[in-house]
């Protein structure tokens, strides 16, 4: 403290763009990061990477430079408890030898004749919809980019809800699915419900084999995200 006094100056202001450590800008997601790649040989890769929820357990091995996930909220440590995505672990998901966790995490190859595409996001419970509707997309004929930009909706069985990213469903869309007996939760609409404006940070790359061109989407939720391509035709022989 004595030490840090001594660099003040008490009767002068000092300029903050002085100081020598400006924050550096936020390079990856807080949580979870996916990326998706192929490459000029037609090698593919999808992962997504979690610390679980923001800062992982909190907790870095000295030493070691990394942070320790709190993944174990992935199992079930009450049967008939949820963890903290609301998804329901029952004695399969108890953390024991031989038992599984609740990961949602999906990272996606499609392969038809024709077509490859890599895709995959962060999100929690929500990232198998997000992956989901990034598949019906690209089926529906849908380019990389517009795949990665495509509205988000979602119901993980438990809790019974339909829920939301803003502006996703259009006003009449939610006034059927209430008709129907759906409960919508739309963002802002009631205080303290889980939801949020956006959704995720999908990464996709497609190859279309029958022109060999290249294409990549990336969310554009997320700006430091970018979908780069390289080269745009594949050398594969
Ligand atoms: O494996 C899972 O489903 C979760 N641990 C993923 C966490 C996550 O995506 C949080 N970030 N957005």
């Amino acid at each position: 403290m004595a030490g840090l006094r001594t660099t003040i100056n008490p009767d002068k202001a000092t300029p903050s763009d002085l100081f020598p450590n400006a924050p550096t800008p936020l390079r990856e997601h807080d949580e979870t990061t996916h990326f998706s790649i192929i490459d000029g040989q037609g090698n593919r890769v999808a992962t997504t990477q979690t610390v679980n929820l923001l800062y992982g357990s909190g907790l870095i091995p000295v030493g070691a430079g990394f942070l320790l996930n709190d993944e174990m909220d992935d199992f079930a440590l009450k049967p008939g408890t949820p963890n903290a995505f609301g998804v329901m672990g029952y004695e399969a998901n108890a953390p024991k030898p031989g038992k599984r966790m609740l990961s949602s995490m999906t990272p996606t190859f499609m392969e038809s004749k024709d077509k490859v595409a890599v895709l995959g996001t962060p999100g929690g419970s929500r990232i198998i919809t997000m992956v989901l509707l990034g598949i019906l997309g690209y089926d529906d004929g849908l380019n990389a980019q517009q795949v990665a930009a495509l509205p988000r909706y979602h119901h993980q069985w438990l809790p019974d809800v339909i829920e939301t990213e803003k502006g996703s469903l259009s006003a009449e869309t939610v006034r059927k699915l209430r008709a129907m007996g759906h409960t919508v939760i739309v963002p802002g609409e009631v205080k303290g419900q889980r939801s949020s404006d956006a959704w995720g940070n999908m990464q996709t790359v497609e190859w279309n084999k029958a022109t060999n061109a290249m294409d990549g989407g990336s969310d554009p939720r997320n700006p430091v995200g970018k979908a780069e391509v390289r080269f745009d035709k594949a050398k594969v022989h």
